[in-house]
């Protein structure tokens, strides 16, 4: 078995005290190509030291350090001699450890402000002696520790960003992660660049190579199965999984009979032939359709749809480790690991304050969960990157745009977009109507500005007319928003040109809809999806 050549590359830890903005700043930290980790508050100090991180970065938080139960950070971290930026909380915390004094003086300050600097800090180095600064706090800093001395304020704050160049300790009260901090880039840089010295090395190139090296260490002679779904996770792990380990791996993917049009087959020519990935294709249509033939109820339609693919799924590998046993392995040893797109926000231990003491931490199965008799390791090689890092890793491997780029699509798939029944012929109408929406999107290059963008089947019928005929047919919806991580979501208020356009085409090239009308509704109270 191989070991991992792991290079030392710089780092950068930020300790999560439960800021809204905590994986912002990990991203763009990871935006200047250095290595950023996010990790608990309670971290201890000699964790930090055995990390040998180039810094360290103290997240805001709702608290005050002041409260009852406010999170809390190891002081022996103030010690280890690392640089640390302090942002808002951080700050607070900083100056309450060292000695210095944080009080609620009523002056909140929520927003844009003007920070003037009054030194010449590093950390604001070629940035002049105004730039705009984004606000969010209530306690402030009142006394400094020894040793520091101010670098900026603003209006309402004289200790708005503070130093001890010496022992190099910085904190601002500031929000400099955030776009509405115009700046904020520069000043970040200047931490990570100049003060903590950290070299360019994340790149996707080097992030390739070296997962590539971990996952042959982990798999050694063995072979590995991933479920692929097609969408952009799972479809990035193929590839680099096909990398790094070549034939050794095998995908299965499912065709649910709940796809989109031709959805199989740009899977099977992209991975197939293109990459030529080992593909096992099941094509399980029947099985799901019959299944749902009366289903209404869209819970009852996603629990049959997930318990199924499960069942799929496993058959279709206890196939694969049939015929590995019937040819002896092969070249290889057996199938011993699933493979899964797991991203790190999937992975980072989200911090409760004020709530629920626990931590949370939010797992991912992409294959739903499959029996833990099956006995996989498993094997997670974009554990580390974020949504946008995955993407690029994908280009960097040679995914088309089409895969990289591609929306989000439920795992039910169709099913959740017709309301009531899927039948055959809905799911015509939907395929056809969905292939229009997602051109019309394509060519107008709003597919790439939005979220998502497709139609929904009602199972409503109203009256028409179409040349001298009466129409009695089907209503659909489109749904087109935008959002950052489908938690929350906005209607896009697209052109009515286009709109105007993708209704037409729908009414005249779609048998059996004569009315398309547009979702106005946010998320909450609506869903993104309709079931
Ligand atoms: P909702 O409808 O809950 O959707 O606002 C939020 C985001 O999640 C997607 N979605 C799913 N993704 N399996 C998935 O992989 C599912 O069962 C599923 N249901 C919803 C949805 O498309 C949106 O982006």
């Amino acid at each position: 078995m191989k070991t991992a050549a792991r290079p030392a590359h710089s780092k950068i830890l930020i300790l999560d005290f439960g800021s809204q903005y905590t994986q912002v700043i990990g991203r763009r930290i990871r935006e200047l190509q250095v290595y950023s980790e996010i990790l608990p508050f309670d971290t201890s100090a000699a964790e930090i030291a055995a990390a040998k991180p180039n810094g360290i970065v103290l997240s805001g938080g709702p608290a005050s350090v002041y409260d009852k139960g406010a999170p809390q950070i190891d002081p022996e971290i103030f010690s280890l001699e690392v640089p640390i930026l302090g942002i808002c909380y951080g700050l607070m915390l900083m100056a309450h450890h060292l000695g210095g004094q944080v009080k609620f003086t009523g002056r909140r300050e929520f927003g844009a402000g003007t920070l003037e600097i009054t030194n010449g800090s590093q950390l604001f180095e070629g940035l002049g002696s105004q730039v705009d600064v984004w606000n969010s706090h209530g306690d402030e800093v009142t006394a400094l520790p020894n040793g520091f001395r101010v670098a900026a304020c603003t209006t309402n704050s004289p200790f708005a960003a503070v130093e001890d160049p010496q022992r190099r300790l910085y904190g601002l009260q500031f929000h400099p992660e955030v776009a509405h901090t115009p700046r904020g880039r520069e000043i970040l840089q200047n931490f990570v660049y100049h003060i903590c010295r950290c070299t360019m090395d994340w790149t996707m190139g080097s992030f390739i190579e070296d997962a590539c090296e971990r996952v042959r260490a982990q798999v050694g002679d063995n072979k590995v199965v991933l479920g692929l779904s097609g969408g952009v996770d799972s479809s990035v792990v193929a590839a680099l999984l096909h990398k790094a380990i070549g034939d050794q791996l095998t995908c299965i993917f499912v065709n649910n009979g709940l796809l989109r049009a031709r959805e199989e087959e740009v899977v099977q020519r992209v991975f197939g032939e293109n990459f030529h990935v080992k593909l096992k294709y099941v094509d399980a249509s029947q099985r799901f359709l019959s299944l749902l033939d009366g289903v209404i109820d869209p819970e009852q339609k996603r629990k049959i749809i997930g318990n199924e693919f499960i069942k799929v799924f496993q058959h279709a590998t206890e196939e694969l480790l049939a015929e590995d046993r019937k040819d002896g392995g092969g070249a290889h040893g057996g199938y011993k690991f699933l493979a899964q797109g797991t991203l790190y926000p999937d992975v980072i231990e989200s911090v409760a304050i004020g709530g629920n003491p626990a931590q949370v931490i939010k797992t991912h199965h992409n294959v739903g969960g499959l029996p833990e008799k099956m006995h996989f390791e498993l094997v997670e090689p974009v554990r580390q990157l974020f949504k946008d890092e995955v993407r690029q890793a994908g280009l960097q491997l040679g995914l088309p745009k089409e895969i990289v780029y591609r929306q989000p699509f439920p795992g039910p798939g169709l099913a959740v977009r017709i309301l009531g029944e899927v039948t055959p012929e809905r799911l015509r109408i939907l395929r056809d109507t969905d292939t229009i929406v997602q051109s019309e999107m394509e060519a107008s290059d709003w597919y790439y500005r939005v979220w998502q963008s497709f139609a929904v089947l009602l199972p409503v019928q109203s009256v028409g007319v179409m040349g001298d005929q009466r129409t009695y047919e089907y209503t659909i919806a489109l749904r087109v928003v935008e959002s950052q991580d489908g938690m929350t979501a906005d209607w896009v208020r697209l052109p009515y040109e286009l709109l105007g356009r993708i209704s037409n085409r729908i009414v005249n090239e779609v048998k059996g809809v004569n009315r398309v009308v547009y979702d106005i509704s946010t998320k909450p109270p609506s869903t993104i999806e309709w079931e």
